[in-house]
């Protein structure tokens, strides 16, 4: 594999991004790609309760990083689309566990009721294990034109991600502080870096890994991931106070209603979208050696605090 640390550092163009075309370009060759992943086999049930949840629409913002950092970085789409197919199953199978009555109790994810409504928590349970197990499954068997030991590497990446220090953490964490007034920014930040930041970092970091980028792009890149990764939960707290449940897809004001702490509830609205674009700037700015070539990392970072669902 090429190291392509010369073509990286082209100088800045003033090309004009369309980030709309970009998003939906992206998001059909993501939607196409998952739903070839999972075909229907016995026992049909479990199979289709995970496409159920797989297939109900979303951002795919997790995927789209994992291919935007890979193209950048010299990858390929054929190298990213199963880590970014098998990105959009752990993200799915998480929010199918978030959304069980132990846990969050939701009835609505991505405008329809959620997996456990559709299909009882029994079968819940099981469609996220089979999508977190086959993620795995998909990088290992899938992934073409990538040298062995990256692939491992993003298997080991996605494990950590996945595991007790990163979403299991982050949410146990979530789970504890829930009704309590006296959580501090320090904890909050733990919450919000486990449970959402990890898996953006990862879908970042797993792109490079796959184009074999040098570690000096990697920890760049990660730097941006983890900028707009907390930019991205902020803005999540305050759409969830100022979005309806339409716009969402899913309940909205359920973080008041469960006694969250929230950034908008340690420091209110204004500040807490002040912090977001803040957060995001000093992401842009880790991108400024990549000039024109890394306007879709930049775009998707200001999408990131101007979305309103
Ligand atoms: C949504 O947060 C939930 C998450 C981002 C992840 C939750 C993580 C788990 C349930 C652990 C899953 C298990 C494995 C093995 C990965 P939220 O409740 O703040 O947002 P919401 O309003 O969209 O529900
Ligand atoms: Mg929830």
């Amino acid at each position: 594999m090429v190291q392509a640390d010369k073509k990286l550092t082209e100088p800045e163009t003033s090309t004009i991004f369309d980030l709309n075309n970009y998003l939906k370009q992206q998001k059909a060759l993501v939607e196409r790609a998952l739903d070839q992943s999972i075909a229907i086999a016995r026992p049909e049930k479990i199979y289709e309760a995970m496409r159920y949840s797989l297939l109900a629409g979303g951002k795919r913002l997790r995927p789209i990083l994992c291919l935007a950092t890979s193209d950048l970085t010299g990858g390929t789409l054929e190298m990213a689309m199963p880590t970014a197919c098998a990105l959009e199953m752990i993200h799915t199978m998480s929010l199918i566990h978030d959304d069980l009555p132990a846990m969050d109790n939701d009835d609505f994810r991505r405008g329809k009721p959620t997996n456990h409504k559709v299909y009882g928590d029994d079968i819940a349970i099981l469609a996220g294990d089979g999508l977190l197990a086959y993620a795995f499954e998909y990088v290992a068997t899938q992934t073409k034109n990538v040298n062995p030991e990256n692939i491992i590497r993003v298997v080991a990446r996605l494990g950590r991600t996945v595991g007790a220090a990163g979403l299991v953490g982050g949410q146990v964490l979530d789970l504890e502080s829930e009704g309590k007034s006296e959580i501090t920014a320090e904890t909050l930040s733990f919450i919000h870096t486990h449970k959402t930041g990890a898996l953006l970092e990862a879908s970042v970091v797993s792109g490079a890994i796959l184009a074999n980028a040098s570690e000096e792009h990697i920890t760049r890149l990660s730097n941006y991931a983890q900028n707009i990764g907390l930019a991205f939960q902020i803005i999540d707290d305050i759409l969830d106070i100022t979005a309806t449940d339409e716009q969402l897809g899913k309940t909205a004001g359920k973080d008041l209603q469960a006694q969250k702490a929230t950034y908008p509830s340690l420091w209110g609205l204004e500040k807490s979208q002040a912090k977001a674009q803040e957060l995001v700037d000093s992401a842009i700015a880790q991108l400024s050696i990549y000039g024109a070539k890394a306007e879709p990392l930049r775009a998707v970072a200001k999408y990131i605090v101007t979305r309103d669902r």
